[in-house]
């Protein structure tokens, strides 16, 4: 199990790759066009690149099979052993997908809803294949099953297929994605700062603390 972060700001990233936690970062336009409206893409990724370990995910933004393959092979040339290609999932993002791959360019069908979508990806031999939980949720689903039925399948097939969740919204979606066999979660900043939060080890830490400087000033 991994946890990614999912963010496009190095600041951040640098930050919170100082833990050591890390393996992995995933972006999305959405995410890019909150954090650095205006910024160009390749100096953002270029950035994340150098503060991060791991795979960067970088998806694609253009909609016909040509363009998304010529967007594709340039991002992939900026650090092919590190850059996995989000390709949104429909039958052109199969297309994509099954053009990148014998190539040896990572990729992450994202935009995942259900099993169905997440098993065809798997097939067609995608690297990671993104479900994203909260928005499942939003529709009124568990995205428990999905998870499930997709590690299940992945097992018993062989694939080389690594799921990720995401569009994770609270800590708990991220316990409950490992607990359902998701391979990675990736979170949100403010939601990995909310993983290190506890009361009572806040409280405990005070104790110690407060006991050691009584003890200083008895000597
Ligand atoms: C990650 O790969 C996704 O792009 C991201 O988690 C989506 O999150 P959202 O549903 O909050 O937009």
């Amino acid at each position: 199990m991994a946890l990614f972060v999912d963010s496009s700001d190095p600041s951040e990233i640098k930050d919170l790759f100082a833990w050591g936690c890390f393996s992995g970062v995933t972006t999305n336009p959405l995410i890019i066009s909150r954090e650095s409206p205006g910024a160009d893409l390749a100096e953002v990724i270029r950035e994340v690149l150098t503060v991060s370990t791991g795979d960067v995910s970088v998806e694609l933004t253009t909609e016909t099979e040509e363009e998304m393959m010529a967007e594709a092979l340039g991002y992939h040339a900026w650090d092919p052993k590190r850059i996995a290609i989000k390709v949104p999932f429909s039958e052109v993002g199969l297309r994509v997908l099954h053009r990148l791959a014998p190539r040896g360019v990572k990729t992450n069908l994202t935009c995942l809803m259900a099993f169905n979508q997440a098993y065809l990806a798997a097939l067609a031999g995608a690297t990671y294949v993104s479900v994203f939980s909260g928005r499942i949720r939003d529709m009124g689903q568990d995205s428990g099953p999905v998870i499930e039925a997709t590690r299940q399948a992945i097992e018993r097939e062989k694939l080389p297929a690594r799921i990720i969740v995401g569009s994770i919204r609270h800590l708990m979606d991220v316990n409950e994605a490992l607990d359902a066999g998701a391979h990675v979660v990736t979170v949100p900043p403010p939601i990995l700062r909310k993983m290190i939060w506890h009361p009572r080890t806040v409280e405990t830490i005070a104790e110690f603390n407060e006991a050691w400087r009584k003890r200083s000033d008895k000597r």
